[in-house]
């Protein structure tokens, strides 16, 4: 299988601190591949650098072949690379079809109808104003304005944050939903559970650089990600 994307050798520096080290990590085609690690690892920064947020000091980000990293990021949107960024960031004074086509760009009629198809919730509420929604209807609003451009790499930065337990699992049913349809997500999570359940490969960062890597399967029943992530504190209902 082909990787779509490609991060080699990644590196961040933001005045004098180091936020990313000789980060790697491969998306192939149609895969799932997840980023886990604790808070203030620099899962984020990864994200942003991919999305042209911040501009890696070093390194390359590699769509499709090409090296993006920097790019700007409307042009990295035009590339084929769309984040749903962590917080939602949704407009919340809006509706939820103004939400959708403003964040879709030049609308089409046939974009829309694939999300509504892909979320029936948001069919049932596009009048309504998308603050006054459930948290995990907003993660859909959220997720489904991202793929109203259709993107190649999807880049979902802790879809499940702030959700309760039984509709964490309901995002990752989503996010398998969407590999489906042909799409390549990078998924940043801290259920790592969850995570692990719906994803290829798996990377562990701590202190902005790499320290696991490997088959999402094998990383389950790895001792040290066990020991991490997973003791006791699965934010999971199964
Ligand atoms: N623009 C910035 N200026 C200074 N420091 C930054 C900036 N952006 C990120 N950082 C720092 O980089 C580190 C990694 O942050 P990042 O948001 O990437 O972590 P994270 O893994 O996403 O954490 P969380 O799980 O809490 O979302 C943090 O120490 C953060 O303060
Ligand atoms: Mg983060």
């Amino acid at each position: 299988m082909s990787n779509i994307l490609e991060i080699k050798n990644l590196s961040l520096k933001i005045g004098v601190q180091d936020i990313l080290h000789d980060i790697s990590v491969a998306l192939p085609e149609k895969g799932i591949v997840s980023v886990l690690g604790a808070n203030g690892v620099g899962k984020t920064s990864l994200m942003r650098c991919i999305s042209g947020i911040y501009h890696a000091t070093g390194g390359e980000i590699c769509l499709e072949g090409q090296d993006i990293s920097q790019l700007r990021s409307h042009e990295i949107v035009d590339r084929g690379i769309c984040q749903s960024p962590e917080g939602r960031q949704i407009f919340s004074n809006m509706s939820v079809l103004e939400n959708l086509v403003i964040g879709g760009g030049p609308l089409g009629r046939q974009e829309l109808d694939h999300v509504l198809a892909l979320f029936p919730v948001l069919r049932e509420r596009l009048k309504q104003q998308a603050g006054s929604m459930s948290g995990g209807e907003q993660q859909m609003l959220c997720i489904g304005r991202s793929l109203m451009r259709k993107p190649k790499v999807l880049l979902l930065d802790e879809p499940s944050l702030g959700l309760a337990p039984r509709l964490v699992g309901f995002i990752c049913e989503l996010v398998t939903k969407i590999r489906e349809e042909g799409y390549s997500v990078l998924l940043v999570e801290q259920n790592v559970k969850a995570a692990l359940r719906i994803s290829d490969r798996a990377y562990v960062i701590e202190h902005g650089k790499i320290v696991i890597e490997g088959d999402a399967q094998e990383l389950a029943n790895d001792p040290r990600v066990a020991e991490a992530y997973l003791g006791g504190h699965v934010h999971e209902d199964s």
